[in-house]
């Protein structure tokens, strides 16, 4: 074989890997991406405990507690997000397009086995998410599956857009909640335009 022709068929088989590489991890990229019904209903990601956890609240209430409302047992939330958004947001502060959150919400229970102060998870109460996606009208949107519901449609803006939109620190996740990230975002200077955080927090 002439060495000529050698180094056109070395060159070729080194297009066709970087080619295969490429498209492999184009592949892997979108795996946790959301994925609709023909309908544009959200399917229930059932795989985002797979995902990044992100924080966990407890009996967060957003308007003035009513005394009825003392009485209820504080209910946990968990929130999750999806691997690939994550580590885009730990380079640049920003959720990337195609972000998806899973939040659940688990009852709180203070008595059992050995415990003999503090509360604990106990029982499956429902599982929302919130959605980046610049095809949408909203690019923000959020959906409720309950507790085993496998889609969802979005909710109208008034019931949960508008809160995110208003108050959330980046974009429109609570990333004040969440120290981890909210380390992130003020090494970045990412947060929302007004929103600043306690000078405990700044570095
Ligand atoms: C009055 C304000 C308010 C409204 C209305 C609201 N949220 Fe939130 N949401 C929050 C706060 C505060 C957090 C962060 C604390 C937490 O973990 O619960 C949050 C967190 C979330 C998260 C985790 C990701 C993030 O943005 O930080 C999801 C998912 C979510 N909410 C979905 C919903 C859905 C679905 C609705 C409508 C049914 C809704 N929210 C309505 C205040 C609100």
């Amino acid at each position: 074989m002439k060495p000529i022709s050698l180094v056109l068929m070395l060159s070729l088989l080194a297009t066709a890997a970087t080619w295969r590489s490429r498209s492999t991890s184009a592949v892997q990229e979108n795996v946790n991406a959301p994925h609709y019904s023909a309908e544009h209903r959200l399917l229930r990601p059932e795989n985002y405990r797979e995902w990044v956890y992100v924080s966990s609240g407890l009996g967060m209430n957003y308007a003035p507690v009513s005394r009825g409302a003392h009485a209820m047992a504080p209910v946990f939330t968990n929130v999750f997000v999806n691997p690939e958004s994550y580590r885009d947001f730990i380079k640049t502060g920003r959720w990337p397009d195609k972000t998806i959150f899973a939040l659940e919400l688990y009852s709180s229970a203070d008595r059992g086995s050995i415990l003999q102060s503090g509360h604990y998870q106990q029982t499956f109460l429902g599982l929302e998410a919130e959605v980046k996606d610049a095809s949408t009208p909203e690019v923000w949107r959020y959906y409720g599956f309950g507790v085993d519901r496998p889609e969802a449609e979005a909710f109208p803006k008034a019931m949960c857009f508008n809160c995110h939109e208003q108050n959330a620190f980046v974009e429109h996740s609570f990333v004040q909640f969440y120290p981890r990230l909210l380390d992130v975002a003020i090494a970045h200077k990412t947060l929302n335009p007004g929103k600043t955080v306690p000078v405990s927090r700044t570095r």
